[in-house]
């Protein structure tokens, strides 16, 4: 268990870069089973859910190892690599899931027991299994495990998503580069992370189109190399460093991540009265603190380019404080806002139904107590203690490390007052993803 202590209050300056997606980097470890050369991923941030990968990576036969800021990968023969995903590191995250399609293409057989992640409300894997099985694989569900094999290779099919998945999408893509023949996937997700994907395996020597768009096409049994990659940058990373300076007034640089990865959450900061100054490669948030943010917002989380589900807690966090009530919708996920608990904790009137967070506005926060529920949901409770009067003790169970190699520091840098301090006793850390 972790402890941020935080004490509001102080305007943020400066520079800050984010590191590198979790939300690619995690697949991208993944798709380099499918290489056959060495791989390295450059920057890759020091999160516990890329230890979980190696860790995963190592247990089923692969060789992967950190070298510095890198993460590189070895080939390994067919015969060198088993199926079998250990339980405790299947249920560490939900990018386990990822492992699926390039055990199977690589070995014929993968078994994963049910994958863990943030407890957001129900999240299936049905439409990552429905999709092997039509390029040919048997699935056999077990309990809390699911067994695929497939007898010859895959082979390309014209699918289509039930609902456009980010990782059914992901796991698709990497099966199908490994089937015979064309595949076209209808109704994929058009995330940034899936396109990171795709370049990731075209430049490795795939045939992969129309990524960013809900038709992909992929002609598969290319011979994939190994490649030196650099993913993209962390566009939740850089909407939290944005939320931040909004709640707490200052001027920052958020450099090396295009604003296009988070325009719907710049045009919202820009609604509530943040200035924003676009450039090619970064952005200048300015707030000043003297004036009070504006509400009235009505926002819908749903698949890109809408408003992202992950940043729905933080403008949460932003609107706690400003002049009318707003309400955000979340299509995507049952439960996104656990984190109002901790809001009202806080001193926030927000009330959260279902999928449903209203909230009042015009708070006067002050710091308490309170604990991170989920990955997205802790970092929006720092944020929203940012902005309150004295100090709170935010309790984190290990998710905001999962995400961001440590916030508390970044955010510190910009002239936050903020510390981390790890308990002793090492506790299990709850999955996420
Ligand atoms: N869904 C199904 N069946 C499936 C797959 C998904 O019903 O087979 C449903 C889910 O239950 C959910 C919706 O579809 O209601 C969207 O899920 P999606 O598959 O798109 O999300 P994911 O791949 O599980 C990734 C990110 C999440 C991010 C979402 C949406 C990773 C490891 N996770 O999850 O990130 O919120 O896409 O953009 O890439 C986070 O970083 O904190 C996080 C939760």
């Amino acid at each position: 268990m972790q402890t941020i202590t935080i004490t509001g209050g102080h305007t943020l300056h400066g520079t800050i870069r984010p590191a590198a997606a979790k939300n690619s980097v995690l697949p991208l470890l993944a798709a380099t089973l499918l290489c056959g050369g060495p791989c390295c991923l450059r920057g890759a941030p020091e999160l516990s859910d890329v230890d979980t990968s190696l860790a995963l990576l190592q247990a089923v036969g692969a060789k992967a190892v950190r070298h510095g800021p890198d993460l590189c990968t070895l080939p390994v023969a067919a015969q060198g690599l088993c199926g079998e995903i250990p339980p405790p590191l299947a249920g560490a995250m939900r990018s386990s899931v990822f492992y699926l399609a390039p055990l199977l293409c690589r070995t014929g057989m993968v078994r994963l027991p049910l994958p863990g992640g943030c407890r957001l409300g129900p999240r299936p894997v049905d439409i990552h299994l429905s999709g092997l099985a039509a390029m040919g694989a048997k699935v056999e569900l077990e309990g809390e495990a699911v067994t695929l094999r497939r007898f010859g290779p895959l082979q390309g099919v014209d699918f289509t998503l039930r609902l456009p998945s980010v990782g059914a999408t992901i796991t698709l893509v990497m099966a199908a580069c490994c089937a015979m023949g064309t595949t076209v996937l209808r109704g994929a997700a058009c995330e940034p992370e899936v396109c990171d994907l795709v370049e990731f395996l075209r430049s490795c020597g795939a045939q992969i189109t129309g990524e960013g768009t809900p038709v992909l096409v992929i002609r598969g049994r290319q011979a994939l190399d190994g490649i030196t990659y650099t993913p993209m940058p962390d566009r939740i990373a850089a909407a939290t460093y944005a939320a931040a300076v909004a709640v707490t007034g200052g001027k920052i640089t958020v450099a090396g991540c295009a604003p296009r990865y988070y325009e719907a959450f710049l045009r919202f900061l820009e609604d509530c009265g943040v200035e924003v100054r676009r450039g090619e490669n970064g952005a200048e948030l300015a707030r000043d603190p003297g004036r009070q943010l504006r509400g009235g917002q009505h926002l819908y989380a749903n698949g890109w380019p809408a408003f992202a589900t992950d940043n729905a807690p933080l403008a949460a966090a932003v609107l706690l404080t400003a002049d009318r009530p707003s309400e955000i919708y979340d299509h995507l996920f049952a439960n996104r806002f656990a984190c109002a608990a901790g809001f009202a904790a806080l001193g926030a009137d927000c009330r959260a139904e279902g999928r449903r967070l209203w909230i009042a506005g015009n708070a006067v926060l002050q710091g308490a107590p309170v604990q991170a529920p989920d990955l997205r949901g802790g970092a929006a409770l720092l944020v929203a203690a940012l902005a309150a009067r004295g100090t709170t003790q935010l309790r984190d169970p290990g998710h905001i490390r999962r995400g961001y190699a440590d916030l508390p520091a970044e955010l510190e840098k910009l002239g936050a007052r903020c510390s981390a301090r790890r308990q002793a006793t090492p506790e299990r850390t709850p999955a996420t993803g």
